[in-house]
């Protein structure tokens, strides 16, 4: 959602802006080469995403910071950079297509490699450890919480009762036998939502998130910008909530009565989520999923 992510930044103040999911730095370089007045603070917490993207980002240079972190650490980025106030910040959520292809990442149930799916490679935890390593309600809580997966209890007691799995194929055959042959037949591939939920776990992303939005509005400035995409429905209504406290400035009145509690409005939603164009959708079938969230600081 590039165009759309280009529109926004026309509008916002001159001065920082974050980019706390480099990847492949489509959206940095497009933000750069229309907006000479801004700065950026760019992060990614694969050094190989990193490495890339600093090649292409090589001729704005004197006006990109880059960092091998987690936005979760983006408070301390701050504080350490003295960066009080932020134009705008773009969280682009989820796994970019270079990890999704290399089959030693682990992430994909198409090609065979390693159950490893971390992200930052530093990060000690793979997803062979917690799919060896968890018992079986564990097992069964990652898996619904992180999608909406019906079939967790049958695929957690498959993973117990196959123990130890070693490779994503081997692990993408178990869970696809764990799947009645009925409902196999049903929303693409069967195993499809069981690696998003363990990917999901072992980069700790719903918890990323919370952390590195919650830090970023609170730095921005008033008519700056905070843009949010993502590609899965749980991670879009706690993108919605965290935006909607901002606009009600964390009014707890009943909706339908007049606000007594005091609580004043800090920001506005010029939408309530966009979505990919076909014409977007048909280069890239992963925008199919993708819902952009965008907050107005006032
Ligand atoms: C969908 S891609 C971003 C694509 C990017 N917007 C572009 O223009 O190419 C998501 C990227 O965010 C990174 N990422 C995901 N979660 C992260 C986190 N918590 N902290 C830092 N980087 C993260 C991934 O490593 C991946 O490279």
């Amino acid at each position: 959602m590039l165009n759309e992510v280009l529109d926004v930044v026309d509008h916002i103040p001159p001065g920082v802006f974050i980019d706390a999911t480099l990847g492949g730095a489509s959206h940095s370089e497009g933000i750069l080469d229309r907006r000479i007045d801004i700065e950026l603070v760019a992060l990614d917490r694969d050094h190989l995403a990193l490495q890339a993207a600093r090649h292409r980002l090589e001729r704005f240079s004197e006006r990109v910071r880059f960092f091998h972190n987690s936005f979760s650490s983006l408070e301390e980025i701050f504080n350490d950079e003295s960066i009080p106030l932020i134009s705008g910040f773009l969280f682009d959520l989820g796994v970019s297509s270079p990890q999704l292809d290399n089959a030693e990442r682990g992430f994909s149930y198409r090609f065979d490699g390693p159950l490893d799916m971390r992200m930052d490679v530093r990060q000690e935890r793979t997803a062979s450890y917690l799919l060896n390593n968890s018992d079986r309600s564990e097992l069964q809580r990652i898996i619904e919480k992180n999608s909406d997966e019906r079939f967790a209890a049958r695929i957690a007691a498959s993973i117990i009762r196959n123990r130890p799995i070693s490779s994503t194929l081997e692990f993408a055959e178990l869970v696809k036998n764990a799947i009645p042959a009925a409902a196999r037949r049903r929303g693409g591939h069967p195993a499809k939502r069981t690696f998003q939920a363990i990917r999901m776990e072992v980069n700790q992303e719903r918890e990323e998130l919370i952390q590195g939005v919650s830090a970023s509005i609170e730095r921005l400035r008033p008519k700056g910008c905070g843009i949010v995409i993502s590609y899965h429905s749980g991670e879009d209504r706690i993108v919605k909530e965290l935006f909607r406290n901002v606009v009600t400035g964390g009014c707890s009145c009943p909706s339908k009565l007049p606000c007594v509690c005091g609580a004043v409005a800090k920001g506005q939603l010029p939408h309530s989520g966009l979505t990919a164009s076909k014409e977007e959708i048909k280069e890239n079938r992963r925008a199919k999923s993708a819902r952009m969230r965008v907050l107005e600081s006032l």
